[in-house]
């Protein structure tokens, strides 16, 4: 008998490829000691019977119950913890004007430790409720509390990659909010990398430091530079905003008379484990550059909504070979959920493909072909967020970690619509990708460790 430290017997979701869903019914799930997944047994397989015997009696088997399923982790690929404090306010504002008036003053906040504790305490414990396994943080430019919330993403089991956050021009940002100077903000990032890799060692989920230039408008050429030197030093993710909105797109443009991408790329900050937030104004050649360069997409469509001035032709860009994944972008985007953000990938994909404004042709109107899936919109939310990071998480698949949601469709305050018992699973699969609410996420799993459990 093979030990495993946890099996799961149960019905699960997991994507084929980016547009099918597999679905497994009542598989075995054998997970080992170091949380991955060592085996995916079905029902038809010879060793089911068998396995099942030698392990069902066990404390460590877990049978779902009738109408729980089972879904991998979500993986969130843009998330600002320090703004959770501000979630859902000021969004009637322009990006420029929020990030002075709202964004920056709450983010300068966190110099002191004991409200940063509060704030990401409750931001990790937030998303892990909500099913996100996996998150990419920025955090503010303050590295002692980034380091902090690090520690309380290895705490409290989530996988957390957070940087701490680079703006060092005087020009560009307030004084009571930016790093004190280049040579600081070098330094300290690389401070910060050094102690998130110390502190990666003891974290079974895995932490990682991230190099964080907020946006290209907030960092002086010299930081741009040093940045991608030291990513390049320490092999880490790197992440960023791009030609996120009209103003941001055409600022960059201005300064160095090409686009964001090309930009980046000089400075080394597009590798294979960065991933860069919004991208709408993406042309074709950025398209080309990012495949090349193994650059990935976080998509935000509930911030974009509000502050990118148009809807990403995501769909397009993801058929030539860029990798995406979704991305809150807490608090441009107010929910800490990705259902919520995988359903507004669908819903603005289809306003893009139709187009929206009543008084121009059909014919002219929309973007052709432009609409994903919900099946889509579930594989960048999942496969599609761990292909970005470089990472074996997103799939429920032999070495694949262990990070799942497991959904209760019965629950009377949030009880799903499904009154057949032999409804087809994939119709079960839709209905709680567009109906779950969080009360629906009975358990959260991470790296083979229980990390949530609904109260
Ligand atoms: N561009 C620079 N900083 C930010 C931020 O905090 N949120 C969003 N949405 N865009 C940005
Ligand atoms: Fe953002």
């Amino acid at each position: 008998m093979t030990n495993y430290s946890l099996v799961f017997k149960g019905t699960a979701f997991t994507s084929k490829n980016s547009k099918d869903i597999l679905v497994l019914k009542e598989h075995l799930f054998c997970i080992n000691e170091n949380g991955m997944i060592e085996k995916v047994i079905s029902p038809e397989d010879t060793d089911y019977q068998t396995v099942l015997d030698s392990h069902q009696d066990k404390p460590y088997f877990h049978q779902l119950k009738k109408g729980q399923y089972l879904l991998p982790g979500f993986v969130d690929l843009h998330v600002h913890a320090p703004q959770w404090a501000q979630s859902g306010t000021a969004l009637d504002l322009p990006l420029y004007d929020w990030l002075n008036t709202y964004t920056f003053p709450i983010e300068s906040k966190f110099s002191d430790l004991d409200f940063a504790k509060e704030v990401y305490e409750d931001v990790v414990r937030t998303l892990l409720a909500n099913g996100t396994t996996t998150a990419l943080y920025f955090a503010t430019i303050h590295k002692d509390a980034s380091l902090l919330l690090a520690e309380i993403c290895a705490q409290k089991g989530q996988r957390g990659l957070v940087g701490k956050v680079v703006m060092d021009d005087p020009e560009q940002n307030p004084s009571f909010y930016r790093d004190a100077d280049t040579k600081t903000a070098l330094a300290e990032t690389e401070a910060f990398i050094v102690a998130v890799k110390e502190l990666a060692k003891s974290t079974k989920q895995g932490v990682y430091p991230v190099v964080t230039p907020r946006f290209i408008p907030s960092c002086t050429d010299a930081a741009l530079k040093g940045l991608g030197e030291l990513a390049a030093k320490y092999d880490t993710h790197i992440q960023s905003h791009c030609s996120e909105s009209d103003w941001a797109h055409s600022h960059v443009q201005e300064r160095f008379n090409k686009n964001d991408a090309f930009a980046l790329n000089d400075f080394g900050l597009l590798s294979d484990k960065s991933v860069m937030a919004h991208c709408n104004f993406l042309d074709t050649d950025d398209v080309h550059l990012f495949s090349k360069t193994g650059t990935a997409v976080g998509h935000c469509p509930i911030s974009n909504a509000y502050f990118a001035n148009s809807v990403i032709p995501i769909v397009h860009i993801h058929s030539q070979g860029v990798d995406v994944g979704l991305g809150s972008d807490l608090s441009g985007g107010f929910s800490p959920s990705l259902f919520d953000n995988a359903r507004q990938s669908v819903m603005s994909s289809r306003m893009l493909e139709d187009g929206v404004n009543p008084n121009i042709p059909a014919d002219q109107r929309g973007l052709p072909s432009s609409r994903i899936t919900i099946n889509e919109a579930f594989y960048f939310a999942t496969a599609g967020g761990g292909k970005s990071l470089s990472l074996p998480i997103g799939r429920l698949e032999e070495n694949f970690t262990w990070d799942v949601q497991i959904i209760d469709s019965t629950l009377s305050s949030a009880k799903l619509p499904i009154f057949d018992a032999n409804e087809d699973l994939n119709d079960t699969f839709q209905k709680i990708m567009y109906l779950a609410r969080p009360e629906n996420i009975q358990e959260v799993w991470v790296q083979g460790e229980k990390v949530h459990t609904r109260q």
